[in-house]
């Protein structure tokens, strides 16, 4: 476990609701309840990293949003192997095969109708470093049909994202690497002990600084 730089170990929480609200300057949102453990980290040392997790860690990720780090050791009960940042003090969790190491800019506190506090607030985080293990890229970009990210969902229950059903050529021409088909194909053959690859492989791959 890396600990956080005269602190406790860093810790693991999961957020259900991750945005991008802004690619310039590069921008995640995530809403933590304001008290909790990994909030007081979180605002202590002013930095989080997002692990995107596959499919197959679904157990893992239901442990850890719903076990709480001042009781239990989350990286030791779901086995996860702590890697240092390149650019922060919070590690990465190496079987996650995307990491987006952040800074927090900004924190963003609500009231209630009532006018009490609001639960969670907006933390606002500049994105400084991505990670990608190689196994998810196709000509040096990102194929999240590869990782197939889990959702949160209602009631109570989680997705997967699915195939890819278009391509968005607004901005650029994209390089659609494969038809949609052989993607599909490719994240069944990328399932199969994705954490042992994961583990076995050089990691990460750089694919922004
Ligand atoms: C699918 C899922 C999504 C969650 N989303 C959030 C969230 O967006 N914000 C939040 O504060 N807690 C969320 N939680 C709950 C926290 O992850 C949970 O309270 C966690 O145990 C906190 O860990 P800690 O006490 O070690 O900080 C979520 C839990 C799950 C299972």
């Amino acid at each position: 476990m890396t600990p956080l730089p005269g602190e406790k170990p860093a810790n693991i929480w999961v957020v259900g609701v991750l945005g991008g609200p802004c690619d310039d300057p590069p921008l995640l949102t995530i809403s933590p309840r304001i008290g909790m453990y990994s909030y007081k980290q979180m605002t202590e040392v002013g930095q989080f990293v997002v692990n995107i997790p596959t499919p197959q860690m679904v157990r893992e990720m239901e442990y850890c949003g719903t076990h709480t780090g001042a009781e239990v050791d989350k990286w030791q009960t779901c086995g996860f192997t702590p890697i240092a940042g390149k650019v922060v003090d919070v590690p990465l969790i190496a079987e996650c095969p995307v990491n987006f190491e952040c800074v927090i800019e900004r924190q963003l506190q609500f009231t209630r109708s009532d006018g009490t506090p609001g639960e969670h607030e907006l933390m606002i985080g500049r994105v400084v470093q991505v990670h990608a293990h190689e196994r998810c890229l196709v000509n040096g970009e990102l194929q999240w049909d590869l990782v197939d990210a889990i959702y949160r969902s209602r009631p109570r229950s989680w997705r997967t994202m699915g195939p890819v059903i278009g391509f968005d050529e607004r901005k650029t021409k994209l390089s659609k690497p494969q038809e949609a088909a052989e993607l599909i194909a490719r994240r069944v053959e990328t399932f199969e002990g994705l954490a042992d690859v994961i583990r076995e492989m050089p990691y990460p791959t750089q694919i922004r600084r």
